[in-house]
């Protein structure tokens, strides 16, 4: 499974396919949140409007930037792009986690002490693994850059890939899912992405490791 998420396409959608959900459900805020226009149970999150904003248009560019990224193809061709785009996407991170813990901190949650403490340590984590990330490709240290942002995007990401899971209890309950078991998910799914995304980085480090034909 490794192997196939190691080639890019294959890398590209299964990314897009986990994070299309969050993404799409960001851009609408960042559509409601000047418009007036949210649902009730968003309505709490307003008493921060600027975190709220913030948060949802760095998850916006994070998630669809992240992707694009990755494409070796791009890279190569279009270098330039790829480190504008690529100081966006840090950029994006490092809102997403500031807005994140803002959140965290000035919002009431509903959410169980085990779903907030993985957003703190995760929001903590993926400033560092961004800084650590940027100091690697200063010192064109590609390999190492190349890894510390999948790290980032899997650890930025993580809290979003349950949502394929998520999503449709929404739709058909009508209210956002809570309560401790929906939280276990939650993290399950975030530790599950990061130690997917551990695993791309070892297999691009190491491309033959797995191959029967290795020696
Ligand atoms: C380290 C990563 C992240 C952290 C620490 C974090 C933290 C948070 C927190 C604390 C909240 C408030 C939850 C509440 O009290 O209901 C929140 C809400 C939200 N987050 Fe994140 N988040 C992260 C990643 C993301 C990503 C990647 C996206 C989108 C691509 C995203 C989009 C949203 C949206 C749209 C809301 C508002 C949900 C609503 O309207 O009810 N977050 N986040």
């Amino acid at each position: 499974m490794v192997r196939t998420f190691a080639r890019p396409i294959p890398l590209v959608l299964t990314l897009a396919f986990c994070t299309f959900i969050p993404v799409m459900m960001a851009a609408v805020r960042v559509v409601q949140i000047p418009l007036d226009a949210l649902p009730e149970d968003s309505l709490r999150l307003t008493s921060v409007p600027v975190a709220f904003f913030l948060h949802a248009l760095a998850g916006v560019l994070f998630g669809v930037l992240g992707p694009v990224q990755f494409v070796r193809a791009l890279r190569r061709r279009f270098g330039t792009l790829h480190r504008l785009t690529g100081q966006v996407f840090v950029l994006a991170g490092v809102g997403l986690a500031l807005s994140g813990l803002a959140l965290l901190l000035q919002v009431e949650s509903i959410a169980t002490g085990l779903l907030n403490a993985a957003r703190g340590v995760f929001g903590v984590a993926l400033i560092a693994v961004l800084v650590l990330g940027v100091a690697a490709a200063r010192t064109h240290a590609m390999l190492r850059h190349r890894a510390w942002m999948i790290r980032a995007y899997a650890i930025g990401m993580g809290s979003g890939t349950v949502a394929p899971v998520m999503f449709p209890v929404y739709l058909i309950s009508g209210e956002p899912p809570t309560g401790l078991t929906t939280d276990i998910v939650v993290v399950g799914m975030w530790l599950l992405t990061i130690a997917v995304g551990e695993s791309v980085v070892r297999r691009l480090a190491f491309p033959n490791h797995c191959s029967p034909s290795a020696p």
